[in-house]
């Protein structure tokens, strides 16, 4: 893909008042990054952030979506709901949903599935635990993580993001190495490349402790094109650096 790709999880956190800042520094700050940048948001502030940026390079997205298109499934968004709001990207499968609420793999590679059908890019996020890298499963993992999104949505994968975000980083400080990451990075490109005849238009994000120090060496790596930012995406300064790191 041309020009790198940075996403803000904001996860569960914000306030109107808290986005409406964070909001109108990153949009103002974004003034000549070359990479594409997008945050995304709780879904209740979805139309908050629909109004806040429009018109700027800023584009938004959700965290999760519906593996179902509609009807009696209380308390879930439907791709076609999301749409309505200006969604450019959903967040599939990150590992706090598959750990604390049961997703599996067909779930989140259906979830992919809805939002690609509703014209929203999923952001798959793959990756292993501390246990499964320590006992040398981490190809694995991911490589079931992904086979299961490509089994299902055959041609289209070509339009999908995927993120590989080890669960042992997450919100640890403990970044993986540009090393380790680039590795891992390389597995998922190889398998992507055996199941399109465009695995160019596929981003790969990098997500786990990526911070304003570390990005550069991160995004310098060979297949990594872009960062799924937790923490520091709450914050503009370190949002903004992490952008400028991607837009050399
Ligand atoms: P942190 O950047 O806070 O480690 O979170 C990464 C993440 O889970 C992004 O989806």
């Amino acid at each position: 893909m041309s020009g790198k790709l940075i996403v803000g999880n904001w996860k569960m956190n914000g306030s109107l008042a808290a986005n409406q800042e964070l909001v109108r520094a990153v949009t103002t700050g974004l003034g000549t990054a070359t990479c594409k940048v997008a945050v995304c948001a709780p879904a209740v502030y979805l139309l908050q952030l629909q109004q806040l940026a429009a018109g700027s390079q800023l584009m938004w997205g959700a965290q999760d979506i519906s593996a179902h298109e509609q009807g009696a499934y209380t308390g879930e968004l439907s791709a076609a709901m999301l749409r309505e709001f200006g969604v450019r990207f959903a967040i599939v499968g990150h590992s706090e949903r598959r750990q604390y609420h049961g997703e599996t793999d067909a779930v989140v590679a259906t979830k992919a599935q809805r939002a690609l059908a509703a014209g929203i890019t999923p952001i798959v996020c793959v990756g292993e635990s501390l246990a499964e890298r320590e006992t040398g499963h981490t190809e694995e993992v991911v490589k079931r993580q992904l086979a299961a999104v490509i089994h299902t949505n055959g041609h289209c994968i070509s339009e999908i993001v995927v993120a590989y975000e080890p669960v042992w980083a997450i919100g640890t400080g403990k970044t993986a190495s540009p090393e380790q990451a680039q590795q891992v990075h390389a597995l998922l490109r190889a398998q992507l490349k055996a199941a399109t005849e465009h695995p160019e238009r596929i981003a790969l994000l990098y997500g786990g402790s990526m911070n304003a120090a570390n990005a550069a060496s991160l995004l310098a790596q060979n297949d990594i094109d872009g960062g799924l930012i937790g923490g520091a995406s709450l914050k503009s300064t370190d949002f903004l650096s992490i952008v400028a790191a991607a837009s050399h």
